[in-house]
């Protein structure tokens, strides 16, 4: 089977990559894409993003990095691709991940979501809380892979 990972990923962190990897076992090809959307204020460039994201799954010989933009829904229909993986890190996830599965699924009734219980120690993780830390200067190393915390670093201090 293949499915779709799809997110922001703004930088990735070890709770995607904890999904990642537990999808890459369930699933014969997984697809993260990475959503371009220009109107989104996002600290790394696509291109960034997606370099990211290839650096800390090159362990994984299953996954492709691609990205899309406009519709989930078109960007499935264009890889023939209608198994779409999310992350649940808690409950207040459910409603919009809910939410988003339902619009997928009317705009395109092929469209099926599987939902993962994200680990425990990444239950509390997001891309902007980790920011957060690094803006201010605090120790990423729990929460994100090496290649991204440098990134991170890079980032903020060439704003110094
Ligand atoms: N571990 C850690 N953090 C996680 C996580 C996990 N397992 N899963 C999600 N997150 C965090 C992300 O870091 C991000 O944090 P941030 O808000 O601080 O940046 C947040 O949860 C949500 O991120 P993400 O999973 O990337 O979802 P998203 O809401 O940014 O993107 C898309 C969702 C891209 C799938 C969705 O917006 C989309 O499909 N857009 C295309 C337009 C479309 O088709 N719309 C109609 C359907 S709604």
């Amino acid at each position: 089977m293949k499915a779709i990972y799809p997110g922001s990923f703004d930088p990735a962190t070890y709770g995607h990559l904890d999904i990642i990897e537990r999808a890459a076992e369930k699933m014969d090809h997984l697809i993260v894409a990475v959503l371009d959307n220009p109107s989104k204020n996002s600290l790394f460039s696509i291109n960034e993003r997606i370099g990211l994201l290839k650096e800390v799954t090159k362990h994984l010989s299953n996954v492709e990095i691609d990205y899309f933009s406009g519709l989930l829904s078109d960007y499935a229909s264009r890889r023939e691709c209608y198994n779409m993986v999310r992350g649940l890190r808690a409950v207040s996830d459910f409603e919009y991940e809910m939410q988003m599965a339902l619009v997928n699924r009317s705009l395109n009734p092929k469209i099926e979501t599987f939902f993962m219980a994200s680990d425990n120690k990444y239950a509390y993780l997001s891309s902007s809380i980790v920011k957060e830390i690094a803006k201010f200067g605090g120790s990423i190393t729990h929460f994100v892979p090496k290649a991204v915390e440098n990134a991170l670093k890079e980032k903020y201090e060439g704003r110094k």
